[in-house]
């Protein structure tokens, strides 16, 4: 069951807007529609999932509505603004600006120090860091003493949590997370998607997060489920067993 009432109940307001968006890569025979006519709002100050079969789509929808996918057709709006209309120079500016990213993989760079790793994004936007806000993230990441440290000589869980402190340090209207506790084992995946859920609770941070797990979409506050490239479905308040449900009821038809 749709729960729809939840969204106009509690919603600040849309920090993101997909509207009949269609994506297809290639072309003719073999092209493959990823993405058919979605619509999907991203509420302002809210921990969304995005789930579904490998291959559904999540990914591409992610992308596509971060600019870093171009869109056939439909609009992506990233607060008032309208991505598809934009130069390149101009989404590269939203992205770099408004946008924070944390990948499955972390793409930290190797040379450079924890600290240098989440401090990065600024100084590549020649924005002077709000050292309390910095310092904030640092202590509730549990970062502090690993700060001087290269990423390979950090475990993964704290990799990503150095991602993810960087992804907070320009306190960016929207962070677009795919798969972020993919590549880590229950205890640091429990940390990452604690950290993240504090971040919206506690400071207003507005998250996407792509996620194949129930029990990291339990974090959220909202889960959107695509099927063949189309929202088939959403949930408020999830829980890990709802969710489970949920995804074993799309692999069995209703007329089972
Ligand atoms: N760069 C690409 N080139 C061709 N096909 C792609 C590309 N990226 C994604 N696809 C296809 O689009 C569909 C959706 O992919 P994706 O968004 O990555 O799914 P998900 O993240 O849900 O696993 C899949 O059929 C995939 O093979
Ligand atoms: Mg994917």
């Amino acid at each position: 069951m749709t729960e729809t009432a939840y969204v106009g109940e509690h919603a600040a307001g849309v920090a993101a807007r997909a509207v009949n968006v269609t994506k297809t890569f290639g072309k003719g025979e073999t092209a493959v529609t990823a993405l058919h006519e979605v619509s999907a709002d991203i509420e302002q100050g809210r921990f969304t999932a995005i789930m579904g079969p490998s291959g559904s789509g999540k990914s591409t929808l992610m992308h596509s509505m971060a600019g870093l996918d171009v869109i056939d057709s439909g609009e992506v709006w990233i607060g008032d603004v309208e991505l598809t209309s934009l130069k390149e120079k101009e989404l590269t500016q939203v992205r770099r600006d408004r946008l924070g990213f944390i990948f499955q993989s972390f793409n930290l760079i190797p040379t450079l120090t924890a600290e240098e790793n989440i401090l990065l994004p600024l100084a590549i936007a020649g924005r002077k860091p709000d050292q309390a806000w910095v310092d904030r993230i640092i202590d509730t990441t549990g970062l502090r003493n690993r700060l001087t440290h290269r990423p390979n000589e950090l475990s993964g869980g704290q990799q990503q949590r150095v991602a993810c402190a960087r992804a907070l340090a320009s306190r960016p209207e929207i962070i677009f997370a795919d798969e972020p506790t993919g590549n880590l084992d229950s205890k640091a995946s429990e940390e990452v998607l604690n950290f993240l859920q504090r971040s919206v609770r506690e400071d207003g941070q507005t998250i996407v997060m792509v996620t194949h797990e129930p029990s990291a979409a339990a974090h959220t506050d909202r889960v959107l489920f695509l099927a063949d490239g189309e929202i088939v479905d959403e949930m408020a308040n999830p829980t890990a067993d709802r969710v489970l449900e949920r995804l074993k009821a799309f692999e069995m038809p209703a007329a089972v």
